[in-house]
Order: structure tokens, then C-alpha cells, then sequence
């Protein structure tokens, strides 16, 4: 869903303001806040936002520069302009900004307490860091399922030459981040559970994918009880309420699989070398952390590893195809690149990547164009800070705007222009280190899948690039493309990628 602030407040401007005054604590400070722009009583800084947050405050940046403060409806907001105010922010206030803003519908059936993603910042979160850095994103386990990653990009490719056949494609093309999109939750599904849980070709989609898609969707509008959380017991939208049916189904069916693994631990089974059997294994001190986890809170882990992979990877996926349609000459030498390494008979591998550098330029610079979260996971000022002159008061939220960030004219040559060649032979690198380039963030909370993301990312596009000819339908020209944006749980295209695949001859 299009985030539709617009809509949302406009729809409900006549019982807001009513209840907000006889619900709101009122609070009077005298800090000294960054500047921002005037705000509205009540709705503070909502119209001026727009479809396209990420974009209409990376504009205040020269009116107010790199350090903004507004409000969004009652919720306090810092955002970070720019690649210097956010390596102080990282390197010297990451501690002070660790825990994160919780939106209303990531509280049912206690998602919040079981997630890794939202955690406070402690013992638990510590223990589910460890897991997922020591056991499970470690290059080593990430080697070792290769065959994984393998088997779904032949599905997928298989997918794209059956869905061509049948649909007799001439020049009108395929929406391809739904095969995307499909692939990685079902690498994702092998990883963590052993098993495919999506196939494109059966018409009743598994039940698990379906609730979850729903999950995605309805927590990426904007809702009311975000915006003015003294209304959230009123849940005006009816959005939690959803999103709590679906999370139950989720959770259900999670168990299922869980019970089922727990049996057949217990009658001596095959071990399976996945996800979930690092999580039953799991022993902790017992001390200062829990001695095992719950089954809840290991059914919430595998929920969560889906939201955070499978979007973000697949559209990145389709950002870089859409990039590179527009461009046909970084098209011409990645493929060029692709075939010179990996040759036009055997498949491309994993470990062919390396030998790869445009490709990997390639991946960068749609990063830096297009990241997947312009706003990072926000972050929340867990106590009153002192931030760069500023008194920031706590829980307050901070949206460090990556997307303003990778666009930064102080740090990049031609910032707006797709330049892939700018990251070859740079040490610029978005593991955290480099302030003006951070699509998987940085500091304590930084994206804890990264080499598994990066992977998936590389091998789907490389495998895609070098089985297909990708083209434009008839009729869309390089020029002619749309561009448009949409935001929801991550920055999609508004329109899907359509585009006409053509298999490489041999
Ligand atoms: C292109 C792929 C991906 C991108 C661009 C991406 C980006 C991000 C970003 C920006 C954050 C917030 C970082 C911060 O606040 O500083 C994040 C957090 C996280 N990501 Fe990713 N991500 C990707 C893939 C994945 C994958 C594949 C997984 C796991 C299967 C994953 C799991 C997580 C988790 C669990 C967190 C929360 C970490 C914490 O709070 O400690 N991500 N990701």
C-alpha cells in the first residue's frame, strides 16, 4: 500500500482532533531541538510529507540542513541528512539511538518481544544477534548452502522458460520480481525449515506465503494509531486487528513445523542442518540469558526471517534489472563481463562472484539509488541525548535517510546520475564502515543477514543475466521507462518490472 498520509489524516480529521484532546498528555520542554519546519498543532509536520517521505525530507536538508527535526503527528522525529552527521551519529551516539520505534501492528501476539529486528536493546537481542552472526550468517554455514541457493535459482529459471512458453511471450514480457520474490522466500524456507513452502504453479499458494504477504501489506500502511499512539487503543483502522488474524496463522502454521522437527528429534530422525535446528539446540548460560528459547519466540524468529529477507532482496532484484534496462550499455558489459568469466555452456555459480566486479559495481550503485530501507529500521532515543549541539528528548525517533545519504554532493560525483563504474576500484564498501553509503545501516543494529542478502542478491541477478537476454516490451523505450516509486514496508517500483526474457543462445 502507497503510503497515503493524505488520505489517512483527511479521513479521519473530524474525530482526531477531538479525541487527541481528551486523551494527549500535555508536556512542555524547553530543548534545544535541530530546526525543522513549522508544524501544524496536533498533526505536526503530516501534510507536508507526501507519497514519498524519504524524498520530501531529504529536500529540508537545504532549508534546515543535515540535522532535521519535525513531528509526525505526535510522534517527535530526528533525520539525518547527511553522510558526516550520520558517521557522529554511528560512531560516537549509536549506543544512545539503539532501540527502535515500534509500529502498533508489530505488538500482536507479542511479535515485538520475540523479534530480533525489534528487541530492546539487551540480553535477548544479544543472545539472537550471537545465533544469527556465530551459527547462521557466518560465511562458513553460508557455504555449505550452496546447494540450497542452487536448487531455487534452477526453479526460478525453470519458472521464467515455463511461464514464456505457455503465455507464448512475443513482445509484451513478464512481471519477473514475482519469480524473484518466490525464489527467495523458498531459499529462505530451505534455509531456515528445509522446505520449499511456495511454488508458483500450484494454484492454492501455500497458506504460509499468502499470510504472510497480507502481514507485509497491512503493516506497511500508515496508520492512525502510529501517528497520535493515545488513539491506539481505538485501533480506527481495524489494521491490528488484521494483522493479528494473519499473524495467528503465521504463528500456527510456524508451529506446526516446529512440533513436527521437535518429534522428530525425539524418534531419533535424520538431523537437519537448518535454521530451526540451531535454534532447538540452542543452550544458553541460564544466568543472564534464558537457558533455551521458547517455542514462541522461535516461531517468531522463523516469521521474522521472511520479512526481513525476502523483500528487500527481491526488490533490489528488480531495481537493478529496471536499472540496467535504461541503461543498455551497463547491460552490454555486465553480460560481457558475466560471459567472459563463466563462459556460455555452464551455469554461473557462487563462487564465480568474485571474479564479477561490474556485476558487484552493478549491485552497489542500485543500492545507493535505490535502498530497499530509505529510512533504515528507525531508531529511538532511549533516554534524553545531547546529539551534536542538540538536546534530543527520549523516544524520539530517528530516520537516518540513506536514500538523501547515497545522494550526498559533498561525497558523490554526479549523485543522481546510475554510474556503476564510480565503485570500481574503490574501497567504498556498504558494511557500516562508510557513512555515505549505508543501505544495510550500521553500528549495533546493522543489518544482521548482510552476507547472506549480498549472496542471494549477486547469484539470483548473475544467474539471470547470464541465462536470459532481458528486453523491453514493444512500445517502452530506455527513455520511456517508469521510474515511479511506491513505499511501503520497503521502496518498491510502482508499476512491476515487466520485461521480455529471452533464453541465451549457445
Ligand atoms: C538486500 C538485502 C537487505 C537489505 C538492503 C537489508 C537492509 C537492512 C537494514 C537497513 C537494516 C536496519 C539496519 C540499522 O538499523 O542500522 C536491517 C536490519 C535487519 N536485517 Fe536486513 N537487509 C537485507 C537482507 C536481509 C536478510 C536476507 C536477512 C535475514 C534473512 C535480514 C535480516 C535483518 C535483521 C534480523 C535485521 C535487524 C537487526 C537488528 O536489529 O539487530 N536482512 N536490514
Amino acid at each position: 500500500m502507497e503510503w497515503e498520509w493524505n488520505y489517512v489524516v483527511w479521513s479521519t480529521i473530524i474525530i482526531v482532533p477531538t479525541l487527541i484532546i481528551v486523551f494527549s498528555k500535555r508536556s512542555s520542554c524547553s530543548y534545544k531541538l535541530p530546526p525543522g519546519p513549522p508544524g501544524l498543532p496536533i498533526f505536526g509536520n503530516i501534510f507536508d510529507l507526501g507519497t514519498l517521505p524519504y524524498e520530501t525530507i531529504a529536500g529540508f536538508k537545504h532549508k534546515y540542513g543535515p540535522i532535521v527535526w519535525f513531528k509526525i503527528g505526535s510522534i517527535k522525529t530526528m533525520s539525518i541528512l547527511s553522510a558526516k552527521t550520520a558517521a557522529e551519529f554511528f560512531k560516537n551516539h549509536d549506543f544512545a539511538f539503539a532501540e527502535r520505534k515500534i509500529i502498533d501492528t508489530m505488538l500482536v501476539h507479542d511479535y515485538n518481544l520475540g523479534s530480533l529486528a525489534l528487541a530492546q536493546y539487551g540480553t535477548y537481542w544479544r543472545v539472537l544477534r550471537r545465533i544469527c552472526t556465530v551459527e547462521m550468517f557466518v560465511h562458513k554455514r553460508i557455504n555449505e548452502t550452496v546447494h540450497i541457493r542452487r536448487k531455487c535459482v534452477d526453479d526460478m529459471i525453470h519458472w521464467i522458460e515455463k511461464e514464456v512458453d505457455a503465455k507464448e511471450i512475443k513482445g509484451s514480457g513478464i512481471e519477473i520480481t514475482r519469480f524473484v520474490f518466490l525464489s527467495t522466500f523458498n531459499m529462505l524456507g530451505n534455509l531456515m525449515l528445509s522446505r520449499d513452502l511456495v511454488h508458483p504453479g500450484s494454484r492454492k499458494a501455500s497458506e504460509f506465503f499468502n499470510a504472510m504477504m497480507r502481514i507485509m501489506e497491512l503493516s506497511s500502511n500508515p496508520n492512525i494509531s502510529d501517528i497520535f499512539p493515545c488513539l491506539r487503543r481505538f485501533d480506527l483502522q481495524g489494521l491490528r486487528k488484521k494483522v493479528h488474524r494473519e499473524m495467528g496463522k503465521t504463528l500456527e502454521i510456524a508451529s506446526t513445523f516446529v512440533k513436527e522437527r521437535m518429534k522428530e528429534r525425539e524418534d531419533g530422525g535424520e538431523k537437519k542442518e537448518d535454521f530451526l535446528n540451531v535454534l532447538l539446540e540452542f543452550e544458553g548460560s541460564g544466568k543472564d540469558e534464558p537457558a533455551k528459547l521458547s517455542e514462541h519466540q522461535i516461531n517468531i524468529f522463523i516469521l521474522e526471517m521472511f520479512l526481513a529477507g525476502s523483500e528487500t532482496t527481491s526488490n533490489s532484484v528488480e531495481w537493478t534489472l529496471t536499472e540496467l534496462l535504461r541503461h543498455p550499455e551497463a547491460m552490454a558489459r555486465v553480460k560481457a563481463e558475466i560471459f567472459e568469466v563463466v563462459g556460455q555452456k555452464k551455469k554461473l555459480e557462487e563462487n564465480d562472484i568474485d571474479n564479477l566486479p561490474y556485476l558487484q559495481a552493478v549491485v552497489k550503485e542500485v543500492l545507493r539509488l535505490h535502498p530497499p530501507l530509505p529510512f533504515l529500521v528507525p531508531r529511538r532515543a532511549m533516554h534524553d541525548t545531547k546529539f551534536m549541539g542538540y538536546d534530543i528528548p527520549e523516544d524520539t525517533q530517528v530516520f537516518v535517510n540513506v536514500w538523501a545519504i547515497g545522494r550526498d554532493p559533498e561525497y558523490w560525483d554526479d549523485p543522481l546520475n546510475f554510474k556503476p563504474e564510480r565503485f570500481l576500484n574503490s574501497k567504498t564498501d556498504f558494511k557500516g564502515q562508510c557513512f555515505e553509503f549505508l543501505p544495510f545501516g550500521a553500528g549495533r543494529r546493522m543489518c544482521v543477514g548482510l552476507p547472506l542478502g549480498n549472496r542471494m542478491l549477486h547469484f539470483v541477478l548473475g544467474s539471470l543475466l547470464h541465462e536470459f537476454d532481458w528486453e523491453l516490451p514493444n512500445n517502452v523505450t530506455p527513455k520511456s521507462m517508469d521510474m515511479k516509486e511506491r513505499m511501503g514496508m520497503t521502496v518498491r517500483k510502482f508499476n512491476p518490472l515487466t520485461a521480455v526474457p529471452r533464453k541465451t543462445s549457445s
